[in-house]
């Protein structure tokens, strides 16, 4: 579902050139859960962004379900970005302007046809926010907020989510709530999910679980127990 070859980013910075990645290559199957680690500023974010096509690579390729984005035209990586990827950010990224309802219903509006109201709908009775829908975003808290740009990223149905640090800003319950509901979806509709974390006890019921240390991969490991989805 995500391949990734040979990928760097260098930034410039004055006269001097720093890479933040030096070479990361993957392969994410579908459906696969893969948690991200690695101490701060290891470039955890810099790599995600370039998996979503949120940031260009200065080397390197990424293919999202066989497109390869790294050269794509604007508009048309905003294509493939819409339809393929749901994104979910630490600081929750969600439109003060608009209410819960119509921040969930968005991404539909751009990138999908059907009776996106009704989805959009649903999906935020699904995470407990059947009672919040014409709630601005100042109205809700940290957690509410969260559960609503969880739905806005399942609203198109993308076979990819991606999440950085989603329960970074939240205390236990609510971070443990934003979680179940992640991994319920990676796991009902088998989508790819993949999750950056600082937290060890989050990535232990990934699938998989890759460290990055100065701009590489460290470890990449497969939980060895991996019939045994109970704990999840
Ligand atoms: N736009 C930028 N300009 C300069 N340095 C950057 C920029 N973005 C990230 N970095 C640096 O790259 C490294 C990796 O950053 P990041 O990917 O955010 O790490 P992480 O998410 O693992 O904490 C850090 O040292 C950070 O300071
Ligand atoms: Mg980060």
């Amino acid at each position: 579902m995500i391949e990734v070859r040979g990928l760097k980013k260098s930034i410039r910075n004055g006269t001097r050139t720093v890479e933040i990645l030096k070479g990361i290559d993957l392969v994410v199957p579908a459906g696969e859960f893969i948690a991200i680690m690695g101490a701060s500023g290891s470039g955890k974010s810099t790599l995600l962004g370039l998996l979503a096509g949120l940031d260009t690579p200065t080397e390197g390729q990424v293919l999202l379900d066989g497109t390869e984005i790294s050269h794509l035209a604007e508009d048309e990586l905003a294509q493939v970005r819409g339809r393929k990827i749901g994104f979910v950010f630490q600081s929750y990224q969600l439109i003060p302007t608009l209410t819960a309802l119509e921040n969930v219903l968005l991404p539909h509006e751009l990138n999908s046809s059907g009776d996106g109201l009704e989805r959009s709908r649903n999906l935020l009775r699904s995470v407990g926010l059947g009672d919040r829908m014409h709630h601005y975003p100042v109205q809700l808290s940290g957690g509410e907020q969260q559960r609503v740009a969880l739905a806005r990223a399942f609203v198109v149905e993308p076979p990819i989510v991606m999440a950085d640090e989603p329960t970074g800003n939240l205390d236990s319950t609510n971070g443990e709530h934003v979680l179940s509901l992640l991994l319920d979806r990676n796991r009902e509709t088998a989508t790819t999910l993949v999750l950056v974390t600082h937290d060890p006890a989050i990535a232990d019921r990934a699938d998989r679980r890759i460290v990055l240390r100065d701009g590489l991969i460290l470890s990449d490991d497969r939980r060895v127990n991996h019939s045994n989805e109970d704990h999840r």
